[in-house]
């Protein structure tokens, strides 16, 4: 009798430890087999890029890669061509690879619960990049970044300052459902005054060539100067895709109060030019900061769970003198 009991008891005991591994990280955050004296030269980063469509993406591509060869860490680098499937793909060879710390600029915020609970479950911790997720904050670690509904709020209200007396004004807004896109259209209504009216907004999915025939379009149905007095462009590449529109219509620089996102270069020329009255800076160079804190995700030491970038916004005044100085 006594020998049964102990045997189910055993039989449970067993079947308990079993039970508890279900959901359960097989490995522990931190615990490569260097921590928690790991150094870059432990490291293997991955970064699957969500695209190539803009200059500051062109910027923040550098970034990541001359940061890596500076510091002497692996990257695993990839381009997701603005696709989210791709993105995915990516993310799930990373996991295979075992890289020690996935770095994501999510091209949209939905759909990523699936694999950031995978990266979960296989202990890699995982940094988000630039844009947010939707997906619980409980399956990544930190998030580094731009504050999207400040910038918002920043082009809006270089509206009210420049169309004291209202009117209307169209917004050209980025990728439908990117953390960018919804974000900046939040804080732009967010901060609008009520005299200002958003006449039309559709997506150039933040790259020139998408954005000219919009303004085009836009330009086809509404008449500039007395339909719409203004522009919010949700970045600087869509906003010298729609120049050539602007342009192509007869519009002249000046004519229409225009309003960007990001300080490129490019951003930099049209307010040179004439074209934009003022830039709201969003900074691509995230490269060091993110590595620094996958060493410290890798080590086993405590990261601040979101680490937004301090930002400005630019002006035509001095955007001459600034030009140069510009790194992308
Ligand atoms: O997520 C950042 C945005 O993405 C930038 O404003 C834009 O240029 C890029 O494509």
């Amino acid at each position: 009798m006594k020998s049964r009991v102990l045997y189910a008891v055993v039989i449970l005991l067993v079947l308990g430890l079993t039970a508890c591994q279900c959901g359960k990280p097989t490995e522990e955050k931190g615990d490569a087999s260097c921590a928690p004296n790991c150094t870059y030269a432990d490291m293997t980063l991955c970064y699957p890029q969500l695209g190539a469509e803009s200059d500051w993406r062109t910027a923040n591509t550098a970034s990541f890669k001359e940061t890596a060869e500076e510091l002497g860490f692996k990257l695993v680098f990839s381009d997701a061509q603005q696709k989210q499937e791709n993105q995915i793909s990516a993310i799930r060879a990373c996991i295979q690879q075992k890289v020690d710390v996935i770095a994501l600029p999510p091209v949209v915020e939905d759909g990523f619960e699936q694999v950031l609970t995978e990266a979960k479950n296989a202990g890699i911790p995982v940094i988000i990049v630039d844009r947010s997720v939707s997906a619980d904050s409980s399956l990544y670690d930190s998030h580094i970044g731009s504050d999207m509904v400040l910038e918002g709020e920043r082009a809006a209200e270089e509206f009210n300052k420049l169309m004291p007396d209202g009117g209307a004004v169209l917004e050209l807004s980025g990728t439908t459902g990117s953390g960018a896109a919804v974000g900046r259209a939040k804080g732009f209504r967010n901060k609008l005054n009520d005299n200002i009216e958003i006449l039309d907004s559709q997506t150039g999915n933040f790259t020139r060539a998408e954005a000219k025939p919009v303004m085009e379009a836009f330009l086809n149905k509404y008449e500039a100067g007395t339909d719409f007095q203004g522009i919010f462009i949700h970045n600087d590449d869509m906003g010298i895709g729609a120049i050539e529109s602007l342009k192509a219509a007869g519009v002249q620089p000046g004519d229409l109060v225009i309003v960007s996102v990001d300080g490129t270069r490019g951003g930099f020329q049209a307010m040179v030019d004439g074209w934009f009255q003022a830039d709201v800076e969003c900074n691509p160079l995230l490269g060091p900061q993110v590595a620094e804190m996958a060493l410290k995700l890798m080590n086993g030491q405590p990261v601040d769970r979101e680490v937004l970038t301090n930002e400005t916004v630019y002006y035509s005044d001095n955007a001459a003198e600034l030009l140069p100085t510009r790194k992308y």
